[in-house]
């Protein structure tokens, strides 16, 4: 099995700073290994989810006991952490147009609580359960408090119960053990799956968040989880100059504190949007902090920011190549797709872009993004690049695993904890403040 590609070639950073820094990763590289021998312990938990066959198994035979039912529709109630890594896998793996495509469970997400957008899901639904299909529903809060999350699932079990005598069978809830929402799910007969408690909401791709949706949709678990371990033994590598997420921090870190404090994911496949997002929630959510670990006020953070190629070429690249040098930026590339097409050789075509006609679509994508890169290194902007050699699982796994560790080692650099998210309860106080009232 290929492996994913890193280059960083392009960092625009002296090696010997680049190793410097990330020599300063050491204690933490030894205090990840730690924790994946000591399970759920620490707040590196999610580490040690490729590992747990038990949950595994537990996942499997969710996924076993829905899929006697047939689902035409899987519905994902969850929102943040509880479903970008699920839409991530889910969009790379089976593609954007899956349910359009499929003859298997199609997939349904309802985050926010926008009335035209449930009300769109319900539209899609009733007829299924009007001629007694069945429907999936797995409701996802690792908190089980989360206000969008709980109106989504009472209006969507609402509906289940009213179509269908046995809709308990329907109803999967993930959520963290003794929760009052794993509580009423217990009560109330419905599958419930586990969340270990210090594996937080953007950590928990590899847990039943992710796992159980995804298998559900026929998505290889085994392999993703597989691509997560293979890549959180590199990322644990004490030789630095091997070990990718310690270089990659090392240089992001670097750039964030010569004043390049926008770190520009750039992926080029349209299926891997979505898995931009999940990346967008990552590092936001975990680094951007009033205070650092000491308790003093330091109001830091990179901000994320994603692209698509090519299509963002003819929106943002102006900008990239002329504006501020306040950006860094990552390039993602898929070496094999899935498919492969020829322009075809038309007649009289070859006078409005010349060099098309017979190639693939393939190789046109990489003409435009070597010639992106030739750009950027011109105007001397700096990246590095990813290259995955497909859009397997396996890749993805490694993808995501590699991301939440670069997280996690950006994270040390900057000297703040990223597994909490304090600022996001001010928002969420006054909402219930206001609900109540
Ligand atoms: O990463 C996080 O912790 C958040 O994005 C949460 O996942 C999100 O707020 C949803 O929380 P919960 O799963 O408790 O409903």
């Amino acid at each position: 099995m290929e492996d994913i590609e890193f280059s960083f070639g392009d960092a625009m950073i002296p090696q010997q700073r680049i190793l410097e820094t990330a020599e300063r990763l050491k204690p933490e590289i030894r205090n990840m290994a730690t924790a994946i021998s000591e399970g759920y312990e620490s707040d590196l938990a999610s580490l040690y989810l490729p590992d747990d066959s038990r949950m595994l198994g537990k996942v499997r035979q969710a996924i076993d006991k829905n899929l006697q039912l047939k689902p035409v529709y899987l519905i994902v109630d969850g929102i943040g952490g509880s479903n970008l890594g699920t839409i991530a896998v889910q969009e790379a793996v089976l593609g954007k147009l899956y349910n359009q495509l499929t003859t298997a469970t199609k997939v349904l997400y309802a985050d926010t609580v926008d009335s035209d957008g449930i009300n769109n899901i319900i539209t899609l639904v009733k007829p299924v359960l009007e001629k007694g299909g069945n429907i999936a529903l797995n409701v996802i809060s690792k908190s089980g408090t989360t206000t969008e999350t709980i109106a989504n699932a009472e209006v969507l079990i609402d509906l289940l119960r009213r179509h269908k005598k046995d809709y308990k069978n329907c109803v999967s809830v993930t959520s963290d053990k003794g929760s009052d929402l794993w509580n009423i799910a217990v009560r109330e007969g419905f599958i419930v799956l586990e969340i270990p408690k210090k594996v937080g909401g953007r950590f928990s791709v590899f847990s039943p968040v992710g796992l159980f949706p995804l298998g559900l949709l026929g998505i290889d678990i085994e392999r993703l989880l597989d691509g997560a371990k293979c890549m959180r033994d590199a990322c644990i590598d004490t030789n630095i100059e091997k070990n990718p997420a310690v270089i990659s921090a090392a240089i992001q870190y670097l750039h964030y504190e010569s004043g390049k404090n926008i770190s520009d994911l750039f992926l080029f496949a349209n299926d891997l949007e979505c898995l931009g997002k999940w990346c967008r929630q990552l590092m936001a959510e975990s680094l951007g902090k009033e205070y650092n670990k000491k308790g003093e006020i330091v109001n830091i953070g990179v901000t994320p920011d994603i692209s698509i190629g090519s299509t963002d070429l003819h929106s943002m690249a102006q900008l990239y190549l002329g504006g501020p040098y306040d950006k860094f930026t990552t390039f993602l590339s898929i070496k094999n797709s899935n498919s492969h097409i020829n322009v075809p050789t038309l007649k009289g075509y070859s006078k409005l872009v010349n060099g098309i006609q017979g190639k693939s679509l393939e190789s046109i994508m990489f003409a435009i993004m070597e010639g992106t890169k030739a750009a950027f290194r011109k105007g001397r902007r700096p990246f590095i690049e990813v290259k995955l050699p497909c859009k397997s699982e396996y890749s993805i796994g490694q993808f995501l695993q590699f991301k939440m560790m670069e997280t996690i080692y950006l994270g040390y650099l900057l000297g703040v904890n990223p597994f909490d998210q304090p600022n996001v309860e001010s928002y969420k106080e006054v909402t219930r403040k206001i609900l109540k009232e």
